[in-house]
């Protein structure tokens, strides 16, 4: 059976299954409750409620600014329209670093107000403490290394992390530790190809690619990105499969000519 016609609930367990079997997961972010129904529909495997909505849904330049109500209300939202896929949702900057019973209560927040499966949060060692006590109260936990947004103001820059042999080296021990620990799957994000597909042969969990390479057991991207709403950000491993921002600012276009001109409504369009 195709993963499109599969039903079922995507789990925690299924993904792993999905990666001793060499199926590759679909992973995609949501922030409402129309987008995530179209998504969900398609067949997407993992629904992330990223807090890069601070940039796409907010238009901050970086995701620091975002709010742990904001990602609840963007999660629940969410939630409402999935059937099938696995809800991830963000852990905002500020929730979760340097405290682990904060980060306790940030994740605990998030279950019970947006029913979403589990939480994701960016960080190795330095967060430990957080991921461990979150898993200690049974929440599902995906990590995220490589290029993590909430650090932007300690890299300088959004290019490719870990060239360097000590920054990869950190973060081969930064994916170990956090599989040890129990998180379920883990994202790389903008690191060397090779460096990922490393990772993810020595790991047994499933790790997520963006701007990682062909070589993780899924990839991930920002679907106002794919589908080309969003115009101003055109790194090289994105994949753009729809111009819908030169497609909706025609209709938008045409809605204004017709208003303008009284073309519309016409009279079946009336009452
Ligand atoms: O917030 C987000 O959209 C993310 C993805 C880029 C992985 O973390």
């Amino acid at each position: 059976m195709s993963v499109h016609t599969e039903r079922r609930k995507v789990t925690t367990h299924r993904l792993s299954e999905m990666k001793l079997r060499g199926e590759k997961i679909s992973m995609l972010t949501s922030y409402d409750y129309s987008m995530a129904k179209i998504v969900d529909e398609a067949g997407m495997d993992v629904i992330l409620v990223g807090d890069s909505a601070s940039n796409v849904m907010a238009g901050n330049e970086t995701t620091l600014p975002i709010t742990l109500d904001q990602m609840i209300y963007h999660g629940s939202s969410v939630v409402k329209a999935v059937n099938r896929a696995l809800v991830v949702v963000d852990l905002p900057f500020g929730t979760y670093q340097g405290n682990s019973k904060e980060a306790l209560s940030s994740a605990i927040r998030i279950m019970k107000e947006t029913h979403a499966d589990s939480v994701k949060l960016e960080g190795g060692s330095e967060i430990q403490d957080s991921i461990s006590r979150i898993l200690s109260a049974g929440i599902p936990v995906m990590g995220h290394l490589g290029l993590t947004p909430q650090s932007i103001h300690k890299f300088g820059t959004y290019t490719v992390r870990a060239k360097e042999e000590v920054e990869a080296n950190k973060l081969i021990e930064d994916a170990k530790l956090l599989e040890e620990l129990g998180c379920f799957a883990l994202v790389i994000e903008k690191v060397p190809s090779e460096l990922a597909a490393k990772v993810a042969q020595e790991l047994t969990i499933p790790i997520i690619g963006i701007g990682a390479g062909g070589g993780c057991d899924g990839q991930v991207l920002v679907v106002h990105d794919m589908l080309g709403i969003n115009q101003n950000f055109s790194p090289r491993f994105l994949r753009r499969y729809h111009n819908l921002f030169a497609e909706m600012k025609g209709a938008f276009s045409n809605y204004i000519e017709d208003v303008k001109t009284g073309d519309f409504p016409n009279e079946r369009e009336s009452y």
